[in-house]
This record gives C-alpha cells, sequence and structure tokens, in this order.
C-alpha cells in the first residue's frame, strides 16, 4: 500500500482520466484498487461497498458525476440530461449517508453554471470536495484531540478513518491526534455483521502504527464496567439540526452502555454530515441490507425458515452524546444546543 505525502492509507485515488477505488471487501487479506471510468461503475462501487464510509461514499460519487461529463461531453450535445440521469443514478446507490446527496448537490451547482471547459470544472469541484474533506478531518482531529486530553481509553465503533473519509479520517483522525500527543489505549469494536472494525479499523490503526485492541460488540459493556475506557469516539452518517446522529449499527447500543457506565460519547463528523433540513433522527432513512450479509450459508436457501432483519444504522438520540466535534467547532451537549449555529460558522 502507497502512501502519499506521508498519508493514511487511501480509500480514493483520482489518477488522472479515472477513479482508482481500494476494495474494502477484500481487506485486510488483499490490497486492490479497481479503476472506474464511468458513473455506472462508481455507482457498482458504492453500493458493493468497495468504497463505503459517508464522506468516502460523497467523494467517490463527485467524482463519478466528473467522470460522467467526461464521457458525454464528447459524445453528446445532450450531455446535461445524461449526466443527469447518471446523478440520479448514484443517489440511489445508498440511502443514509447524507454527504453522498450533499456532495451531488455541490456538482449540481458546478453544472447549473456556465463553463468553458464543463469536463474541466466539475472535476475540479470533485477534487476541492477531496481535499477539503481532507483539510476538515485534520481540524477535527485536533479540536477532538483537545477534548480527550488526560484520557486512558477510547473505544471505536465501525470505521470512521481514512479509509471512509478523504484521508485522516473522522473519529480514528481524533484518535490518531490525541495518539500522538500522547499515547493511550485504543479498542475497535469488530462491528457485526459487516465487521467494519475487525478487518478495517485495527488493519489502519495499525498501518499507522497505532496499537488497538479488537473486541467482539457483544464485550463492550464489560469493557465499560472494567474502567478501561473513558470515552467512545465515532463517525456519523447523517446527524439531525437537533444533533440526533445516525451511524452504524451498534452506535446507540453503545449510547445507552456509556450512560450507564460514565462514559462519554464522542461524534467526530464535517459539516457536510448534518441535515440541516431534518430536526430530528427520526427522519433519518435506515438501511437495510441484504439478510444474506448476515445470514450463515446453510440458512441461505429457498424454503428456510431462518430469516434475518439487517439494519446498518440506528440513530443515537443528542441526549446520549458528550459533544458532537465538527471541522467548524464543537457543540457541547448537543441536546441543550442545536447544530443549526455551525451552518453559517467559518
Ligand atoms: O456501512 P458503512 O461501512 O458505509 O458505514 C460507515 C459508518 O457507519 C461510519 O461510521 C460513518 O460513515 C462515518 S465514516 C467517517
Amino acid at each position: 500500500m502507497t502512501m502519499q505525502n506521508n498519508e493514511t492509507v487511501q480509500a480514493l485515488q483520482w489518477t488522472g482520466n479515472a477513479l482508482k477505488v481500494l476494495d474494502q471487501r477484500q481487506l485486510p487479506e488483499k490490497i486492490v484498487y479497481d479503476e472506474y471510468k464511468d458513473a455506472d461503475g462508481v455507482t457498482e462501487a458504492i453500493v458493493s461497498m468497495r468504497v463505503r464510509g459517508a464522506p468516502a461514499i460523497g467523494i467517490a460519487a463527485a467524482y463519478g458525476v466528473a467522470l460522467s461529463v467526461r464521457k458525454h461531453y464528447a459524445q453528446s450535445n445532450h450531455w446535461r440530461q445524461k449526466v443527469t440521469a447518471d446523478i440520479d443514478m448514484l443517489a440511489k446507490s445508498r440511502p443514509t449517508a447524507v454527504n453522498l446527496f450533499w456532495a451531488l448537490d455541490q456538482m449540481k451547482a458546478q453544472l447549473a453554471k456556465q463553463h468553458d471547459n464543463p469536463p474541466a470544472a466539475i472535476l475540479t469541484c470533485a477534487e476541492k470536495i477531496h481535499a477539503d474533506d481532507l483539510v476538515a478531518n485534520h481540524k477535527m482531529g485536533e479540536l477532538g484531540a483537545d477534548i480527550l486530553v488526560g484520557a486512558k481509553g477510547v473505544m471505536t465503533h465501525c470505521n470512521a478513518g481514512a479509509l471512509a473519509t478523504g484521508g485522516y479520517g473522522t473519529a480514528l483522525g481524533v484518535i490518531r491526534s490525541a495518539y500522538r500527543r500522547e499515547p493511550i489505549k485504543v479498542y475497535a469494536g469488530e462491528t457485526r455483521p459487516w465487521l467494519q472494525g475487525a478487518r478495517l479499523t485495527v488493519w489502519e490503526l495499525s498501518q499507522d502504527g497505532i496499537p488497538a485492541t479488537l473486541v467482539a460488540d457483544s464485550a463492550a459493556a464489560w469493557l465499560m464496567k472494567s474502567g478501561a475506557i473513558d470515552w467512545i469516539v465515532v463517525g456519523a452518517d447523517r446527524i439531525a439540526a437537533n444533533g440526533d446522529a445516525a451511524n452504524k449499527i451498534g452506535t446507540y447500543s453503545l449510547a445507552v452502555l456509556a450512560k450507564q457506565h460514565g462514559v462519554k460519547l464522542m461524534v467526530a463528523a464535517p459539516t457536510s454530515t448534518i441535515d440541516w433540513n431534518i430536526e430530528n433522527g427520526d427522519k433519518i432513512e435506515i438501511e437495510q441490507r441484504n439478510q444474506n450479509e448476515l445470514l450463515p450459508a446453510c440458512y441461505i436457501k429457498d424454503g428456510s425458515l431462518v430469516n434475518a432483519w439487517n439494519p446498518v444504522f440506528d440513530v443515537t438520540p443528542a441526549e446520549l452524546i458528550y459533544a458532537i466535534v465538527t471541522e467548524r467547532g464543537v457543540i457541547l451537549n448537543p441536546s441543550e444546543h442545536g447544530v443549526r449555529g455551525l451552518k453559517n460558522a467559518i
């Protein structure tokens, strides 16, 4: 795995004429990059979870639009209609991460302008979304690390790292920054059923020289009871205006357990993860994925009496969150202070 500019592992790389996507389904056993040259391919990469994690999904979709413009502008006078159809297709790839829709809105706004060279202008917009996300993650890392000063142990859930973003990570960015100041003990929940914690987070941290201890999701309460952690740090897929936060299934359970054990919960997410249009988390669409991601193989057959319920996100109410960390600032006790104040902050 090449690390550019001394940075962390890279989920996405723009080659100059294609999008390279690290196939996260194959990690950590195999490091395989696939190249995509059109929006259909990028849509498939998101649907199949070769690329996953809210900000990375948004960035990939932005490059998908850039690839669409590049393809259709050269071939058709009706290129705008074809690009619009590709945007609609990309928007259907996954429902919960609002970064996807935010990024597509940015791209649509650029498309609505007149450009001498539309393919170049639209690509520049995608590259800016990618670069800005990396900058935001570094800012969140420092802001979050300020809050973690003195912590002896943190637990994270899912993968909210470089693999899920434009680089450095949201929750893992905070953990990276905190660890660089003073080593802390890091625990990662395995994150059933897709095992983002077991396959991605501990691998990503080890690539960066940060030791991590993997725990079964079901060990979280006992870990908290042991006194080993004082913080849980997670990312988010969509944050409502009141601070309710959707994240990987199991985050809500951790938040409830954290309250019982006096452990604090930090949600680190860029403002592109905030859905200013919804008042609370009840309005967030929760993705249900195929039951076969959860079912043991022996039950995947016609006539089986065993099926599975597989929601892949849940919503943690703001009252269980101690701090929301964004690149524009930190909100403590988000249940008392809504997040709207961040909208026009620098
Ligand atoms: O289903 P996934 O792997 O896309 O879910 C990812 C998460 O839930 C992450 O915690 C979230 O997107 C934040 S990533 C910085």
